[in-house]
């Protein structure tokens, strides 16, 4: 019997690029989906546009477009950014849809039949000038932890100290630079505390929904036994924002969280239209269909809590399995725009163009746990020339020819002992239990494995050698035949991972396409193939050059400074209001000298630090922590001259005592810049 399964990738939010950490889980999905339904499955692949929130509204208004208009034009770049990376999906939606605004507002309904909402007064943040509530990414202002100026409302960049936003001093609005205020709102919230939540998830993480690293988290979410740890989740938020009304609270807007998950179902049930299909067999308590969500670790909270605890209140099944996934690096760093390794899918298309060598890197790197996995561009050419190329294709490059040259592009007979061995040396049902556990690394691994006996059997056979001996055609025919049937098999066990490639090799071996059953059969004797054409070529390491190159290049003056921008996004461009006036001596009172930056490095267990030694001209030297790592390669800053406050009282860090501080420029939008004297200045000199 075919299973019945429904396959999710999160829903990318529609105020941003697609770029190659995203496709670790949409490639990662894809090939698993590829397989079930090569296997025979019927299996479903949705995914939509996350849409709704305050960042993208307020991108929408800095383009003078509406919000429609703005997640219009984005949902086709996502979609052209997905096909171009065979990333398939059964139907690729909205949130911002029919569908999923009756899905939310039905589920909103019953739980509240349920008496799982609480309305509540909260304070907040309101900014009396752009006359909105301020979420916690639109406030800035002084850590009060480390005083660092310019930092979010949630946390400090700097000390890495978590706060609440008004706990900030001297707090302003990064939309629109004022003041905030502190109003009451009633806001609506999920009674997450309710008795009836807490045991359901609690009997829920311990039924196998969850990887043993998700489920351990889980236990610490949810504390222990009695111990009542979840909070109730506020879901709405006030106008203006860009969402769906709260049904019979008008001026009330779900958060975007709320609806986000709902669009999975909205997706699914515009597939349903499309095709057919029962949506209820899918979605409804005690449907026996199976639900998996793809995502990665750091959307685990709202997969693991708040959206099985919704469904299970609103009388929808749960998800089968929730398979969470690591995060990218890139060449063992975080993405960085300053170094170019913050690469959109789009800048991978212009310059490398082929999209399954990375489909093909991040499978051998995918190994179906919640480990960051490294794209190291080094590796990722070697790996793509030496097993793809030098490997795979190898095989048809170096066969294929004898048969359209000597035997009028007709197969022969195959070697039986040869094919006997092949086969008894490799299993193919190993390959599918990889591929089903998404341990794609060692399906790939076992594939090269095979790969590398077909190439011992031809590097032994030699066909080369036999097509310049007399009488040694019918060997030839055989070996070369053989190969070919063998590099079939090879291609059907990639298929999930290439399937462009596949359906190349498909025309070129002038075959239907290639199931999972015709594994082992030999192509038969008579068979006419097409003339070889290059299948792929080897990876240019000037490509990723010229790639990373043109990343900084773009950005030439634009390094960046705060972390990940994913969930805050979009900051507007405003200045911050300046500070009350002292007068000559109030600024005589600082001791600003030139200063020449002797060493820099990193600092072990800091994410944001870098330690300075700083030459003013003193016998000995200063030793300063500076925040600046995000924006700054210490090798880069050796040697450089800045500006640095010399009179600071010394303060002791984690890490050792900090003797003064360097003098950086940030704004509103990402970017962090040092300060450099002009040319002639010496250490040690002051600035007045
Ligand atoms: N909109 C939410 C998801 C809502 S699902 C109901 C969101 N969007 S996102 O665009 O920020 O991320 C989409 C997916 O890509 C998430 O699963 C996220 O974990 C994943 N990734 C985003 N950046 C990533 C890396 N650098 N590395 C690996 N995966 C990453 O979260
Ligand atoms: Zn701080």
């Amino acid at each position: 019997m075919p299973r019945k399964i429904l396959v999710t990738s999160a829903l990318p939010y529609a105020n941003g690029s697609i770029h190659l950490g995203h496709l670790v889980e949409y490639i990662q999905t894809d090939i698993w989906v590829r397989f079930q339904k090569m296997r025979g499955n019927e299996c479903h692949y949705v995914c939509a546009d996350d849409t709704h929130g305050t960042p993208i509204m307020l991108r929408a208004e800095k383009e003078g477009v509406t919000p429609e208009q703005l997640i219009a034009r984005v949902w086709q770049e996502h979609f052209d950014d997905f096909s171009a990376f065979h990333v398939n999906f059964d139907n690729y939606g909205s949130t911002n849809s029919a569908e999923t605004k009756a899905f939310a507002q039905g589920i909103y309904r019953t739980l509240k039949a349920e008496h799982l909402i609480d309305v509540r007064s909260i304070e907040q943040y309101y900014d009396p000038v752009k006359n909105m509530f301020l979420p916690d990414r639109f406030i800035k202002g002084e850590c009060p932890k480390c005083h660092a100026k310019d930092q979010y409302g949630d946390n400090c960049e700097v000390c890495g100290a978590a706060y609440a936003p008004t706990d900030l001093i001297e707090p302003f609005s990064a939309v629109s630079g004022a003041k905030p205020e502190l109003r009451n709102s009633d806001h609506y919230f999920f009674k997450l505390s309710a008795e009836s939540c807490q045991a359901f998830l609690r009997q829920w993480t311990r039924g196998g929904s969850l990887q043993a690293e998700a489920a351990n988290k889980m236990q610490e979410w949810l504390g222990a036994e009695g111990e009542n740890k979840l909070t109730d989740w506020d879901i709405s938020r006030d106008a203006p924002y860009f969402g769906f009304e709260i049904p019979d609270a008008p001026g009330k807007y779900f958060y975007v969280w709320l609806d986000a998950p709902v669009g999975y179902m909205g997706s699914f049930k515009q597939l349903c239209d499309k095709q057919g299909l029962n949506f209820d067999e899918y979605w409804k308590q005690g449907s026996e269909a199976e639900l998996y969500h793809f995502i990665g670790k750091d959307i685990l909270y709202f997969h693991a809590l708040f959206w099985p605890a919704m469904l299970q209140h609103a009388g929808f099944r749960t998800p089968t399995k929730l398979f969470a996934h690591g995060f990218l690096t890139v060449n063992g760093e975080k993405m960085s725009k300053s170094r170019g390794t913050f690469i959109t899918a789009r800048s991978y298309v212009d310059h490398i163009k082929n999209t399954e060598y990375l489909r093909y890197y991040y499978a051998a790197k995918l190994n179906g746990t919640m480990e960051d996995i490294d794209l190291n561009l080094e590796d990722f050419v070697a790996k793509v020339n030496s097993d793809l190329i030098g490997k795979y294709i190898n095989i048809a490059s170096r066969c294929a020819g004898f048969i359209s040259k000597k035997f009028d592009s007709k197969l022969g007979d195959t070697d039986a002992a040869a094919s006997a061995e092949f086969k008894a040396a490799f299993d193919s049902n190993e390959i599918a239990r990889c591929y089903e556990e998404r341990d794609y690394a060692r399906a790939l691994r076992e594939i090269m494995r095979l790969a590398d006996v077909a190439n011992q059997y031809i590097a032994e056979k030699a066909p080369w050698t036999m097509a310049k001996q007399e009488g040694k055609e019918q060997e030839l025919h055989q070996v070369c035949s053989t190969a070919l049937t063998l590099f079939r098999d090879l291609s059907l066990y990639l298929k999930p991972v290439l399937p462009e490639l596949a359906a190349q090799v498909e025309s070129f071996l002038n075959i239907e396409p290639i199931a999972w059953s015709g594994a082992w059969q030999a192509l038969p004797a008579g068979h006419t193939i097409n003339t070889y054409q290059h299948l792929a070529t080897r990876l240019d390491p000037k490509l990723i050059e010229a790639m990373v190159a043109a990343n900084q290049e773009s950005l030439k003056n634009m390094t960046e400074s705060h972390s990940e921008q994913r969930h805050a996004e979009h900051q507007q461009n405003v200045i911050e209001p300046i500070a009350e006036t002292i007068n000559i001596d109030d600024f005589g009172k600082i001791d600003l000298r030139v200063a020449r930056i002797v060493n820099a490095e990193h600092v072990v267990g800091a994410d944001k630090l870098i330690q300075l030694t700083l030459d003013i001209g003193e016998e000995k030297t200063r030793n300063v922590f500076a925040g600046i790592k995000s924006a700054y390669d210490p090798e880069k800053l050796k040697g450089r001259m800045t500006v640095m406050v010399a009179n600071l009282a010394p303060r002791k860090m984690k890490f050792g005592l900090s003797e003064g501080m360097v003098l950086a420029a940030s704004g509103s939008e990402p970017g962090l810049y040092i300060l450099s004297p002009d040319d002639g200045a010496q250490p040690g000199m002051r600035i007045k």
